[in-house]
């Protein structure tokens, strides 16, 4: 029996969803339980490449039940598309998924009011996806949220739709935008994606509760990465839920005392979408080269990821706050072609060195990354599955990942499908 909670160990797009996919395997559940449509996970199955937004990445796998859990906030509209075109692909979706009724609700003015903001922000913006995400939460925190049980409800959604365009418009009249007027247009379609979406609504936390107790196998999947956690992300430049371990228990209903196994995953490098800090970002020549091999390109927004050296100092404090137990390293194969690859080990801050990651967003601009240089493979390692197929310099690089944080790497990516993996030992 295992729960296992899957999380970004740096700051988003770390392969999630493929690793994910993979594990699904072996699992009879597979729930996410935080943020919303603001996630692209990608998965690539015979060739052909999907990216899921809200549904959970073991959809493609008939066995699996999946479930979007209370911690995240679902653009019904959104979530309603993602099914009818998974359905297209001839996968059943009814019957195996639920969607927690106490989860909340993104509705057009969110979004609006996510925009508003940024543009309001100009040079200090966040760089959000746009998906109304922050502002949802606001709701959600300031206890004036929509629930996806309340879109069953036509009284309580009335009310409810009518304050919240009143205080959103307060706010925008502060931004210089215009307010929203059609708030019965908003109540209207949001009834009918309510209809919509009624036989997927019940109590997923019972329902995981419920498998957990039968020994039954559970992926709970993040979104987004551990540094752009609310609370232990590089704030204000996160996003606005925790991706981080905490939040898997919050945000799917399983207790702490469920979860076996905590595995973080991270790319050989490092990437960033949007703004905020990045101590190993690299500018010139071998950033180009690394987006250019890894085609970083945002799955949700198409928007160039900076591309920088793997970040040993970040990926330690990540292994700190979640308490990771394995590790899966992704995009090994993107490196393939580099004679030298670096990692960085240290901080140099005002002199001293320092291998904590800071808290001060000030100090983030002072901080000099310290690496270490380790030999490149300079070899395809696309069709390494087995031990014997690892290059003896790749093999070294993990081992200096393991070394610097004591976690074991369970598995190791050379290419975006299924195959393109290698897993280390057992993974029960
Ligand atoms: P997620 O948000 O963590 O699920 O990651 P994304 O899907 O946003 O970004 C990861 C990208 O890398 C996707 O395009 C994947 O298909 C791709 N990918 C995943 N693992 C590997 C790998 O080991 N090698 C290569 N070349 N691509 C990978
Ligand atoms: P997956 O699950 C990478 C980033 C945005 C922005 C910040 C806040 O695919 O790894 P938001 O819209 O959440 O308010 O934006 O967070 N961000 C992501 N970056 N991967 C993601 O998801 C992300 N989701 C949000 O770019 O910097
Ligand atoms: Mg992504």
């Amino acid at each position: 029996m295992s729960v296992r909670i899957i999380i970004g160990a740096q700051w988003g797009d770390e392969g999630k969803g493929k690793i994910v996919d993979m594990l699904s395997d072996n699992v009879s559940w597979v729930a996410r339980y935080q943020g919303g449509a603001n996630a692209g996970h990608t998965l690539k199955i015979e060739g052909r490449t999907f990216v899921l937004h809200l549904v959970p990445s073991g959809i493609f796998h008939p066995h699996v039940h999946c479930v979007i859990g209370n911690g995240t906030v679902i653009d019904p509209g959104a979530l309603i598309e993602e099914i009818n075109a998974i359905k297209e692909l001839g996968v059943e979706v009814d019957g195996r998924m639920t969607v927690s009724e106490t989860a909340h609700v993104i509705l057009k003015y969110h979004k609006v009011l996510d925009h508003a903001r940024e543009r309001y922000k100009g040079d200090q913006k966040i760089g959000t996806t746009g998906r109304g995400i922050g502002p949802a939460y606001v709701h959600k925190t300031a206890r004036m949220g929509i629930r996806m049980m309340d879109l069953l409800d036509p009284e309580i959604l009335r009310e409810k739709i009518y304050t919240n365009v009143d205080d959103i418009n307060a706010i925008l009249a502060t931004l210089s935008h215009a307010p929203i007027s059609d708030a019965d247009d908003i109540l209207q379609e949001a009834l009918d994606w309510g209809e919509q979406l009624r036989p997927y609504l019940a109590d997923a936390g019972k329902m995981l509760y419920t498998a957990w107790k039968k020994g039954e196998n559970v992926l709970l999947e993040g979104a987004q990465g551990s540094l752009l956690d609310v609370d232990h992300g590089t704030y204000p430049f996160v996003t606005s839920s925790s991706p981080t371990s905490g939040g898997a228990c919050i945000g799917s209903g399983l207790p702490p005392t469920s979860i076996t196994h905590v595995m973080g995953i991270a790319k050989a490098y490092c990437t960033r979408v949007g703004n905020g800090p990045f101590p190993t970002e690299l500018f010139g020549e071998t950033g180009d080269r690394i987006r250019e091999i890894g085609h970083e390109f945002g799955a949700t927004t198409g928007r160039p990821r900076r591309c920088g050296w793997i970040d040993l100092v970040a990926l330690a404090y990540a292994v700190r706050i979640n308490g990771i137990n394995e590790l899966a390293i992704t995009k090994l194969d993107v490196l393939d072609s580099f004679d030298e690859i670096k990692l960085c080990t240290a901080y140099k801050l005002d002199g001293a060195q320092t291998a904590d990651f800071p808290m001060r967003l000030a100090d983030f601009d002072r901080i000099e990354p310290v690496y270490a240089t380790l030999p490149g493979w300079q070899q395809s390692t696309r069709e390494c599955t087995t031990n014997e197929d690892v290059p003896v310099n790749m093999a070294g690089f993990i081992k200096f990942i393991e070394g610097y944080l004591e976690v074991p790497v369970r598995i190791l990516s050379t290419g975006p499908g299924r195959n393109e993996t290698l897993v280390v030992g057992d993974l029960a």
